[in-house]
């Protein structure tokens, strides 16, 4: 079904079952007036631990606290009512064990009403997504470019170019195996990502990936131009929202130093019977 005809929001089996079908459409949200405007439209929303470099200054997304996640995930949550929540684990919440993992991945649930968790790892994950989706802790897998381990990484470089992608089909036979519902696919090279996709049971959801994906994500404040740091090869500026906000700062500025703001319909008289 698509996300417009559908009245109730989709749960991790729906989203598994569209594997081959219709693509997927997810975007980031982080507040409640962003997820109302995706509600419907996208099949899940993910509250991408992004959060951190994208509203809150933050140079990574290694400085995200569970939180900031929880803040973020509960004013989306009251935003949606047809799309999925997806959730993020933010760096330092899962990798120690899977006991740590179900422990945080259950709190960002419970207190944020999320459907799904998406943490990052392939195959170094898989005892851990195995864990959590024996004990109903739904899991989108994140694999390719992991920002959380930009250290270890280098930077934010395509990965699985040449040999590397031998390693990135074991990490998504790897996160399959282990039950993830879905995997994002990020930044790697557009063969392999149709590689992965023709050979997982599970949708991947693609970010600088392929359109063959079985689904995309971007980061919305990059989509709409609000982000405006840098922008990423895989990034489509479908507005330019950020330009527009400038514009309507400095005309207001403007008018303000002109003293023609607030005019005549913005100003109140002292007679009760006017508005
Ligand atoms: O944090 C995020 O926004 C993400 C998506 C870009 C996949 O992980």
């Amino acid at each position: 079904m698509s996300a417009t005809a559908r009245k109730t929001a989709p749960m991790p089996t729906d989203i598994l079952a569209r594997k081959g079908g219709a693509p997927l459409v997810s975007l980031t949200a982080y507040t409640t007036p962003m997820a109302q405007v995706m509600d419907g439209i996208c099949d899940f929303v993910l509250v991408g631990d992004s959060v951190g470099m994208v509203l809150h200054g933050l140079p990574s997304t290694l400085e995200v606290t569970m939180e900031m996640m929880i803040l973020h995930g509960q004013a989306v949550r009251r935003g949606l009512k047809q799309s999925m929540l997806v959730i993020d684990m933010p760096f330092g919440s899962y990798e120690q064990s899977p006991a740590q993992a179900f422990e945080n991945a259950a709190r960002l649930m419970r207190e944020t009403g999320a459907g799904a968790v998406k943490l990052e790892g392939g195959e170094v994950m898989e005892d851990t997504i195995a864990f959590l989706t024996k004990r109903g802790i739904p899991v989108m897998a994140h694999i390719g470019l992991t920002p959380q381990s930009i250290h270890t990484l280098g930077g934010y470089k395509v990965q699985g170019r040449g040999a590397a992608g031998t390693q990135l089909m074991v990490d998504a036979q790897a996160v399959t195996r282990a039950g993830a519902f879905a995997v994002v696919l990020e930044k790697v090279p557009q063969a392999l990502a149709n590689q992965i996709t023709e050979t997982v049971a599970i949708p991947t959801i693609g970010i600088g990936a392929s359109a063959q994906c079985d689904g995309q994500i971007l980061v919305v404040d990059d989509m709409l131009g609000l982000f405006t740091a840098f922008k990423a090869k895989f990034v489509k500026r479908y507005a330019h929202l950020g330009d527009d906000a400038k514009a309507a700062v400095q005309a207001y500025a403007d008018e303000v130093t002109a003293r023609s703001f607030p005019g005549p319909d913005h100003v109140f008289s002292d007679e009760v019977s006017k508005t």
